[in-house]
């Protein structure tokens, strides 16, 4: 079964590779295909499922309430709340509405899809806890967060605390590493790499950097992608969540945790694909 640990300070373990949802429910005719995708996933143990009210203006939310239909105690299922509808009222009723669409009565985590919407934060994390405590969401994280708007999310909360950050993170953006990633480590905030694969545009068709991860892949006897994901996930407290719907993506993903980068091959990466200098903005999607 694939790797797992601690999810941030939740005492819950999350399996290291989970499964995007980004423009799954976008094309109907595609529909079996993505159920299909994600429950090979689960079957793998790639049970960290990840949505959005804003995928597909819900859509995505329901092919996932599709797949996991049945399977609902498997699976650390998490979808976000838009900034837009994030007033107090606003988190509250797109949470049922996400419930109703996903087929479920809880959510183990709800996300604040960016910061900086018309509803102030702590409207938005009074709502969150209120979901707490009537049993609606077990946890609550952020996304898109800096660190200054990480530190102010935290202070808005009485009773809970943010579990996790989902950020823009893959091997050609790494903003992350310049202070979200420490500050998380110390306050025991997960980090959840989104768009692992650029949206696709990886690994690079040539040049120095396919070089480097087609040796440091053959080296490991793993696939480029399988490197990448690992590279991700390499140390506690990281998380990455990549979207397949070509089953053997899944499978692939699948082998991207359970071992480990060689310190050589950690050290090629890092001059191959430095981290930008402290004070670069945070990238999004
Ligand atoms: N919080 C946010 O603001 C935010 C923003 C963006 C994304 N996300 C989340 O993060 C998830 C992942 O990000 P993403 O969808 O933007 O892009 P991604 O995971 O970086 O890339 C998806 C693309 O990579 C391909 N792929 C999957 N596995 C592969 C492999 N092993 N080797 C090569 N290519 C592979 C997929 O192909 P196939 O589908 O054809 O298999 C798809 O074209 C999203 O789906 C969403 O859940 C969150």
């Amino acid at each position: 079964m694939i790797e797992t640990r601690e999810f941030g300070r939740t005492g819950v373990q999350v399996p290291v590779i989970g499964q995007g949802t980004w423009n799954v429910g976008d094309d109907p005719s595609s529909e079996a295909r993505e159920v299909k995708a994600l429950r090979v996933g689960l079957d793998l143990g790639l049970t960290h499922i990840d949505t959005a009210e804003m995928y597909g203006d819900g859509r995505s939310e329901q092919v996932v309430g599709r797949a996991i239909a049945g399977r609902r105690d498997e699976v650390f299922l998490v979808t976000k709340v838009l900034p837009s509808n994030a007033s107090h009222q606003g988190t509250v009723r797109a949470c049922e509405q996400s419930l109703r669409r996903l087929g479920t009565d809880r959510l183990d985590l709800y996300l604040l899809h960016w910061p900086g919407g018309q509803h102030p934060l702590a409207e938005t994390m009074g709502a969150f806890e209120a979901l707490v405590a009537a049993g609606k969401i077990r946890f609550i994280g952020v996304s898109n967060f800096t660190l200054d708007e990480l530190r102010v999310a935290q202070q808005c909360l009485s009773t809970e605390r943010i579990a996790c950050n989902q950020v823009l993170y893959h091997m050609a953006s790494r903003g992350v590493e310049t202070e979200v990633l420490a500050f998380c480590r110390r306050e025991g905030m997960a980090v959840v790499a989104y768009s692992p694969f650029a949206q696709g545009a990886f690994p690079p068709r040539d040049g120095r950097r396919r070089e480097v991860l087609e040796t440091i892949a053959e080296a490991h006897g793993k696939t480029m992608s399988q490197v990448a994901l690992r590279f991700l996930t390499r140390e506690d407290g990281l998380f990455a969540i990549p979207k397949a719907v070509r089953v053997e993506h899944v499978r692939e993903n699948a082998g991207g945790a359970g071992w480990a980068l060689s310190p050589s091959a950690l050290a090629t990466i890092h001059q191959a694909f430095p981290v930008p200098p402290p004070g670069t903005p945070l990238d999004t999607a």
